[in-house]
């Protein structure tokens, strides 16, 4: 489904994904559970994420004869922005088995809700590759949009954004930074609270998959 209101938004509202997701929210849900349907979830988006993805032909030798066949037309590299990217990660190379990965460290400061990095570290030849960056929340959009800031210095311009739950504000921040970057969301919530948190949301993906809070 689209939004009328955001032109590059994708919202993937397969009842398996929508029956998983409902159980994420619970808060009665534990860091096992949250895990293992995260990685659900993100293996079920990612078959939407690709729908449209560029292949080109090859052959390819039966045990009766040589056909035509398909591969993907680039390299994929994921890259996660830590923590809370990596809970989707195994999800994600239960299609893509042999998927680069590339590590973006960002944490939002408490009181100016901006993205501090701490670590990254891509694979080399970026550029060449098809890029999907992966967070589960989708805020204020600070930590996508400075993400992708740092994937574009390396020249990359087939990249598109993967989350679980975005707010109305973050899919606007990101149109607004990175119009060519289609975003693809099970959810698009209501609005932030006071402290950027979404609602109705889920919590904080890092603190309930690591049981940090
Ligand atoms: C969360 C989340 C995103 C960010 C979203 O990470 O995983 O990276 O907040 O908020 P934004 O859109 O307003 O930037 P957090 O900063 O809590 O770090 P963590 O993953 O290490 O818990
Ligand atoms: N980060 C989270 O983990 N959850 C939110 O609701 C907002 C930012």
């Amino acid at each position: 489904m689209t939004d009328q209101r955001f032109e590059t938004l994708h919202i993937i509202e397969h009842p398996l994904i929508q029956t998983k997701l409902t159980a994420l929210r619970d808060v009665r849900t534990d860091n096992y559970l949250f895990r293992t349907l995260l990685n659900q979830i993100a293996s079920l988006m990612v078959y939407e994420v690709f729908r449209n993805t560029e292949t080109v032909k090859i052959e390819v030798t039966t045990p009766l004869e040589t056909t035509t066949g398909v591969k993907l037309a680039k390299e994929i590299t994921l890259i996660p922005i830590l923590r809370a990217g990596l809970g989707m990660i195994a999800g994600i190379q239960n299609l893509i088995p042999r998927a680069r990965v590339g590590h973006i460290g960002l944490y939002r400061d408490k009181n100016t809700l901006e993205p501090v990095e701490y670590y990254t570290k891509f694979p080399p030849n970026l550029a060449a590759t098809k890029v999907i960056l992966i967070d589960p929340m989708l805020a204020t959009g600070g930590s996508a949009t400075a993400a992708l800031h740092f994937i574009k210095k390396r020249s990359v311009t087939d990249i598109s954004f993967v989350c679980l739950v975005a707010a109305p504000e973050g899919v606007a921040r990101i149109i607004a930074d990175h119009p060519d970057v289609p975003i693809f969301t099970a959810a698009l919530d209501r609005e932030l609270n006071e402290h950027a948190y979404i609602l109705p949301g889920l919590g904080d993906a890092g603190d309930r998959i690591y049981r940090t809070e």
